[in-house]
């Protein structure tokens, strides 16, 4: 195997400690092995890299407690401290972060098989999220360093801590996505627990000292294990305030349904789509086809903001169909080292029997497989299959893929793809391909109402991450953004009193004394 010798698996890491209560302890129980789908020799044998604890639910609600009592009935050090004492904690962790960037993105490469671009750029992305996030919050607290006055009343309104967060994050994106959760959550003074993802979870590793040496005891706990052993016993226990998952919306509302106090728990969650492409016939099809194949194929199509399923007009579908077929053909899979490399070993194990399975649905009921290459499958991968026509009674046209396959279905009347995304569970964004005002502005006007981003000429995305990224039904349950984060862990609380002699002398000595962190004037610069 040609693997440069810098990405090589030289020894496994066998995760030892986990971060409990400000303390790196040692595992000494069960541990489960972590493997890539990646092989290491000629003939194929997924890599052993390393192993992590198999925690239960012992260990689940002592971290439950740690963050609990970090939280302290909210007289927690972090939740009281002062807004800019927190940041110097986060500064000091992202500078730490920063120099573990080979290693964080190594074991990106081989436990999810990213691409190297990509997985440097899901570091390099994370990393300005954070910064971009200590800007933000500092922009938010100074627009509060101020006093209102309404019906003689003076109000000190500031956006408080939630309390304690439950903190889960996707395969995917295993470092971006959980601490664009993570981040904004621990910055408004929450306290959390985080469980890495099912893959994704060795690159955690690096951090875990960096978790310990910046933020204050409990305030960071970190787990490792299956969700149903772990996270359960820590929803039944009532005391989490925040669910923050991204994931499935069948987890998340399993998960929800064991917290006894619903009305107590809020919902950041980011879940599945289905984001359709609508192609008009009178769309740049050279762009399209571009568009279309990065929105379908990029990581393979396991990003939930893939186009999965791609609506095409009658009039340019053939040429469109063929073109864009010949195209995916033309992807070069690979190592994710290997240069220009496009498709890449899927991290799931069973994921190519999944994909085959769709594909076998929808030839049983009158697809076919339009490219070459098509549904071509090694030990860790199957290539992209171009699946048409796609009909309502197939599998592919309402699960959401997460993978290599593209199934295309073609119109006449827009109410079809209108009255399917109308339907659809599913409400995250769509791709809207095509040039004439006079059909594009009624469509604008119907979708934005159907979904929460059009994407005029272009594939779906989440980034920029200062644009607010979220959806509808079972596609979203709040917003997340740079700004829009701090938002959702957070809730607007304030001091309220009369203005009166005796209230405003009280008022002007807290000011002056500093002895408030929340009542303050001062502005973080
Ligand atoms: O898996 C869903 C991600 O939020 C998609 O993010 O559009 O930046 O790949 P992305």
């Amino acid at each position: 195997m040609n693997i440069p010798t810098q990405y090589q698996i030289t020894k496994p890491i066998h995760q030892k400690t986990y971060l409990l209560n400000g303390e790196l302890k040692t595992w000494t129980g069960k541990t489960s092995e972590v493997h890539s789908v990646i092989s290491s020799t000629v003939n194929y044998k997924p890599t052993l890299l390393g192993s992590i604890p198999y925690m239960e639910k012992e260990t689940a609600m002592k971290a439950l407690t740690a963050a609990c009592d970090a939280y302290d009935k909210g007289q927690g050090l972090w939740p009281t401290m002062k807004v800019a004492d927190r940041i110097v904690c986060m500064e000091k962790f992202t500078s730490i972060m920063k120099t573990k960037r080979d290693e964080v993105v190594k074991y990106l490469m081989w436990e999810i098989g990213k691409s190297l671009p990509d997985s440097q750029k899901e570091f390099d992305r994370t990393i300005d999220y954070i910064y971009d996030t200590i800007e933000e919050y500092k922009e938010i607290d100074r627009d509060s360093a101020k006093f209102s006055k309404e019906g003689g009343i003076y109000a000190h309104i500031r956006r408080g801590p939630l309390g304690v967060v439950l903190c889960l994050g996707p395969y995917n994106y295993p470092l971006n996505e959980t601490f664009a959760l993570l981040i904004p959550a621990l910055i408004m003074g929450n306290t959390t627990i985080f469980k890495p993802a099912k893959h994704g979870v060795l690159l955690i590793s690096p951090l875990l000292e960096a978790f310990q040496e910046s933020f204050p005891k409990g305030v960071v706990n970190i787990i490792y294990g299956r969700g149903r052993q772990v996270a359960t016993p820590i929803m039944q226990s009532g005391r989490i305030d925040v669910l923050a998952l991204i994931g499935n919306s069948k987890s998340a509302v399993a998960l929800q349904d064991e917290h006894p106090n619903k009305n107590r728990l809020r919902l950041v969650l980011g879940l599945e789509a289905k984001n359709p492409a609508i192609i008009l016939p009178d769309a740049d099809l050279d762009l399209t086809i571009n568009e279309c194949l990065a929105g379908s194929l990029s990581f393979n199509g396991q990003r939930c903001t893939a186009l999965k399923l791609i609506y095409v007009h009658e009039d340019v579908k053939d040429e469109f169909i063929k073109r864009f077929a010949e195209k995916v053909d033309t992807l070069p899979f690979g190592n994710p080292w290997d240069d220009g490399v496009k498709l890449t070993p899927l991290p799931e194990l069973n994921k190519t029997e999944y994909i085959q399975e769709l594909i076998d649905d929808a030839l049983d009921k009158g697809a076919k497989v339009i490219n070459k290459k098509g549904g071509e499958t090694t030990e860790n991968f199957i290539f992209p299959a171009v699946l048409y026509p796609v009909k309502k009674n197939m599998r592919v046209y309402e699960e959401e893929q997460f993978g290599p396959v593209v199934p295309i279905i073609s119109f006449t009347d827009i109410n079809e793809p209108l009255d399917h995304i109308s339907d659809s569970n599913y409400g995250q964004q769509v791709s809207l391909f095509g040039k004439s005002v006079d059909s594009l502005s009624p469509l604008i006007d119907t979708l934005v109402n159907l979904v929460c981003r059009v994407n005029l000429n272009s594939s779906c995305q989440r980034g920029p991450d200062v644009f607010p990224f979220t959806g509808r039904k079972d596609s979203a349950v709040a917003t997340l953004s740079v700004h829009d984060a701090l938002r959702s862990f957070s809730i607007r609380t304030f001091v309220a009193s009369k203005d009166n002699p005796y209230n405003n002398a009280i008022l002007e000595d807290l000011l002056a004394s500093g002895k408030s962190n929340f009542m303050s004037t001062d502005y973080i610069l």
